[in-house]
């Protein structure tokens, strides 16, 4: 396999002639991140952290950096049988969780996942919650726990703006989701109110979790030095802890409280503009919020098959693919999934793959079609892996700073189908961040469900601490 020059990835260059090759390179240039571009990357990331927590310059930051109110992590304490709801991932899920003290363990009891369809993501908000609180209720239902107000963890993934642990603002959508009559209202009151509609059952105490938090909390009862929280799914995002001094929005200078950056929202000041390509430009057009998440539209998701798509339908009218035919499907937006990249990337039945994938879509191909297929894939993950491993480093390297370490041992929780189901993803990611930051030794982490167990950590620690000020 040959290598592009400045670029550490392995692409796929097999099989596609030397004169085709150039041609392809063109138009996939402007997608390959040198090492230099990504620590500038890096530092204009470092930046714009520090505007999310100024007192002054937060609220028109790009990147929000919102306190969570979780300030300390599992203490091995916690203990009792919990709720927790997923929204915002790839599926809306409520699950039943329990804590147990003695065996430092939590164990899901069952869980059911809701389908929420399109209509309702880009409906009204009381539909929305009509709709969670009528899961929870039938789940409630088939597990026998209507009668027993059990305290909920709520993983909410999108941004929000948290005056307590059970009140949380929701500043805008993201994702799929666009709802009306959500965005500045506390998201917890509108479940509640959803709840009483009904009437038939009711629920304890709530706390917000987004779901690098879970994440992180998920992570950190396995190992105590998991101190980030990091998703590459759906959207991409991630929470560390910073210390409470420097957090300047929150009263108090004592010990840390985690941060969910939401740094998605990098680049929607423009600072990224010299890197986007015409296919980022046109992806983000065409989103349902336009100029927001600019970060998170290179990188994650829900964005990949679409950036991919549009090379293709620009290198096909161009006449350098599928001689020159575009199918119906191909000229569809959405229709060029993400996970056909994880697929066409295999590293031994990728080609196969790719060559079913497009017989798929209806498009004439040949095996040199096949290939250049593959390495457009190969460019573009390639790019949000190393985009990620950049705001990686920034917070790795501030957390070293923050405690004028010359070197950093620290754990990252990680989730989300990018990351998880990637074939290189997550090693391109690494390899990056190891050049990026050469004085931290990061161990990477996957968590076991952090939006559903790691909502309920959240909620038992919340419980404990409460209890403890109660005394
Ligand atoms: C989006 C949301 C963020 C979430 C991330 C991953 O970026 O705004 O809150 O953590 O997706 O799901």
């Amino acid at each position: 396999k040959a290598k592009m020059s400045g670029d550490t990835a392995t692409l796929h260059l097999d099989g596609i002639p030397p004169e085709v090759l150039s041609k392809v390179e063109k138009y996939l240039q402007l997608f390959q991140l040198s090492p230099e571009m990504l620590q500038e990357v890096s530092a204009r990331l470092r930046k714009d952290l520090l505007r999310g927590l100024g007192k002054h310059s937060h609220h028109k930051a790009p990147v929000k950096m919102l306190p969570t109110f979780v300030r300390a992590t599992p203490d091995g304490t916690e203990k009792g049988d919990f709720l927790a709801l997923d929204l915002g991932g790839t599926n809306f899920r409520v699950l039943h969780v329990r804590v147990e003290e003695e065996a430092q363990k939590v164990l899901k009891m069952d869980s059911q996942i809701c389908a929420i369809p399109q209509e309702m993501m880009l409906g009204t908000g009381e539909q929305l919650f009509d709709h969670i609180a009528t899961c929870l209720g039938d789940f409630l239902e088939s597990q026998n726990l209507k009668g027993k107000t059990l305290p909920l963890g709520f993983t909410f993934s999108f941004p929000c703006e948290q005056l307590e642990i059970d009140k949380s603002i929701l500043i805008r959508w993201t994702k799929g989701f666009n709802c009306s009559g959500v965005e500045g209202k506390d998201v917890v009151q509108l479940l509640k109110e959803a709840i009483h509609r009904r009437g038939d059952y009711d629920i304890g105490s709530v706390a917000m979790v987004n779901d690098t938090v879970g994440t992180m909390m998920s992570c950190g009862y396995r190992d105590q030095s998991c101190e980030i929280g990091m998703i590459i799914g759906t959207g991409t995002n991630a929470c560390y802890m910073e210390e409470m001094k420097n957090v300047k929005r929150i009263e108090g200078e004592d010990g840390r409280m985690c941060i969910n950056t939401e740094w998605g929202g990098f680049g929607d000041d423009g600072s990224l503009d010299d890197i986007l390509t015409e296919f980022d430009v046109e992806v983000d057009k065409t989103s349902i919020n336009p100029g927001v998440h600019i970060f998170e539209k290179m990188i994650s998701g829900m964005y990949l098959g679409e950036i991919v798509r549009l090379v293709l339908v620009k290198m096909t009218k161009d006449k350098l693919l599928f001689k020159g035919q575009i199918s119906e499907t191909l000229g569809t937006p959405g229709q060029f999934e993400t996970k056909f990249i994880s697929e066409i990337e295999e590293p031994d039945s990728g080609l196969e793959n790719a060559k079913k994938i497009l017989t798929e879509l209806g498009l004439d191909w040949d095996p040199v079609d096949a290939c250049v297929v593959r390495l457009v894939c190969d460019t573009i993950s390639s790019r949000s892996a190393r985009l990620c491993a950049a705001a990686l480093a920034t917070l790795v390297n501030r957390i070293r700073n923050n405690r004028k370490l010359d070197h950093l041992k620290t754990t990252v929780g990680v989730d989300g189908t990018v990351y998880r189901k990637h074939p290189t993803f997550s090693s391109k990611l690494q390899k990056a961040v190891r050049l990026l930051a050469p004085q931290c030794d990061i161990t990477f982490l996957v968590s076991e469900d952090g939006s559903g167990k790691g909502a309920a950590m959240v909620t038992a620690v919340a419980q404990r601490l409460a209890h403890q000020s109660r005394l």
